[in-house]
């Protein structure tokens, strides 16, 4: 029995994707267990580029499961779109399976979301617009509507009643929006109801089933650690637990069924949306390295905020997570630079933190402390033999692992499927 979870370790867009396609041929089951369509993953297959949102990417692999998981909240209209999508390009979907206890992204919640944002100006956390936050918090505050709500009218329509009372007051009295009627969400929400109603069941029952019969079972997350609920950047976070510890509340298994945790970091790191990065540029090279990875939101196609390899993050990712592996994604996107910083540490206000600092303001005025690697400034795209890389790549490398507390097991040299040296079996 193998469980194996993608995590991101970052502050997302790690290339979770691409990660999840690569072990696609040798994998049974994928699961997401948290976020909704705010996730963008990209994956290359040939010459095709598939970006999916709200599914998870292993459903691009011939013969494998697809499976929503409880802690996921799911817009259907996109859930139906991706679906058609994928249909129309010659991709089986007809596995799918959604979790009866997932919840659903009603519409007023959307207009919540971004509506909050505008008022919050320069406070803004820059969320995706998508319905995410205020899904959740309905979820905490016991008012969501689930998907198994949907194949019961009149409870439906009860607990839709019941939001909009809050809701509303919201929408009109402090923000002076249009208030939501409850005929409208209602019968939204039922429109899908027959098409979803074959792909639900009791996913945590399917997917612990799996495992005991010795499938894989993949647990791909959207979003990444810095982005968690509890451990990131928090009020800059998304509103789930990204990290391996929402692996088992998400997708209803228990923590003992996770055999290995893979983290997913780029050579370098990016950040979508507001909040601190204390290694982030604001010059020439910022800009490098946000064409030569092509650094744009697939989910917003906001231009990513790009900087150097952090490594305090990355330890507290290993920490965090327990990565017993790690996939370093875009190697070859460095090898333009003569000469690569990477942060070790942070200085506040002339004190060191080789941790993450506690308190918020800290973080904020944290100053990276680098250390310089030369660079190797020769193509090494779609290599996959870790001897092929230039020497100072693959110093790179091995200084980047002794300094984030796992193995590196694989390393990204471009976007397609086969450009990738894999140094240890992440099944293994
Ligand atoms: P995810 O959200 O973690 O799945 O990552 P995204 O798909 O949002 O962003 C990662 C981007 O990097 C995608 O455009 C991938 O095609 C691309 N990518 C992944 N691995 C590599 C790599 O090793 N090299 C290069 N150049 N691009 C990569
Ligand atoms: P993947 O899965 C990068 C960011 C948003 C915003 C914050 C909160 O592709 O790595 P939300 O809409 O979730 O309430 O927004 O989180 N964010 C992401 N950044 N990659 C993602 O997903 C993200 N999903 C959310 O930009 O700062
Ligand atoms: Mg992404």
């Amino acid at each position: 029995m193998a469980g194996v979870a993608i995590i991101g370790s970052q502050w997302g867009d790690e290339g979770k994707g691409k990660a999840t396609d690569l072990l696609g041929s040798r994998i049974d089951y994928v699961v997401k267990f948290n976020g909704g369509n705010n996730a963008g993953h990209t994956v290359v297959i040939g010459d095709e580029k598939y970006a999916l949102h709200l599914l998870p990417s292993g459903i691009l692999s011939p013969g494998v499961t697809p499976v929503i998981g409880n802690g996921v909240v799911v817009d259907l209209g996109v859930l139906f779109e991706e679906l058609d999508h994928l249909t129309e390009r010659g991709i089986d979907v007809s596995k799918l399976r959604v979790s009866g206890n997932a919840h659903v992204i009603p519409e007023y919640n959307r207009a919540l979301d971004q509506v909050t944002e505008r008022f919050l100006g320069k406070r803004r956390i820059g969320t995706t617009g998508r319905g995410i936050g205020p899904t959740y918090a309905d979820k905490i505050n016991r008012v969501g509507i689930r998907i198994q709500d949907l194949f019961d009218e009149r409870i439906l329509r009860q607990k839709i009643e019941g939001a909009l009372v809050q809701k509303n007051e919201l929408l009109v009295k402090t923000y002076n929006r249009r208030a939501f009627s409850v005929d409208e969400i209602t019968d939204n929400l039922l429109s899908y109801a027959e098409r979803v109603q074959p792909m639900v069941g009791d996913t945590s029952l399917e997917v612990h089933w799996a495992l005991e019969t010795g499938k894989t079972v993949v647990f791909e997350a959207g979003q990444a650690t810095m982005l968690d609920i509890d451990h990131g950047t928090y009020p800059y976070v998304t509103s789930s637990s990204a990290t391996a510890g929402g692996v088992a509340t998400g997708a209803g298994i228990s923590p003992r069924q996770i055999d290995r945790i893979v983290g997913i970091q780029k050579a370098y790191i990016t950040r979508v949306g507001s909040g601190p990065f204390p290694t982030e540029l604001h010059d020439a090279d910022g800009d490098r390295l946000r064409e030569a990875g092509g650094e744009f939101g697939v989910t917003t196609g906001r231009p990513r905020r790009t900087g150097w390899f952090d490594s305090v993050i990355a330890r507290y990712s290993s920490r965090i997570n327990g990565f017993t592996d790690i996939v370093m994604t875009k190697l070859d996107v460095l090898s333009e630079f003569e000469r690569i910083p990477v942060c070790v540490a942070y200085e506040v206000d002339g004190q060191r933190f080789d941790e993450m600092p506690l308190s918020q303001s800290d973080f904020h005025h944290a100053k990276p402390i680098y250390e310089y690697f030369p660079g190797w400034q020769e193509d090494i795209s779609g290599m996959q033999h870790f001897d092929q890389l230039p020497a100072n790549a693959r110093a790179y490398v091995e200084a980047i692992e002794k300094l984030s507390g796992a193995r590196i097991s694989a390393v990204g040299t471009g976007p397609a499927r086969d450009h990738i040296i894999e140094r240890h079996n992440l099944l293994g």
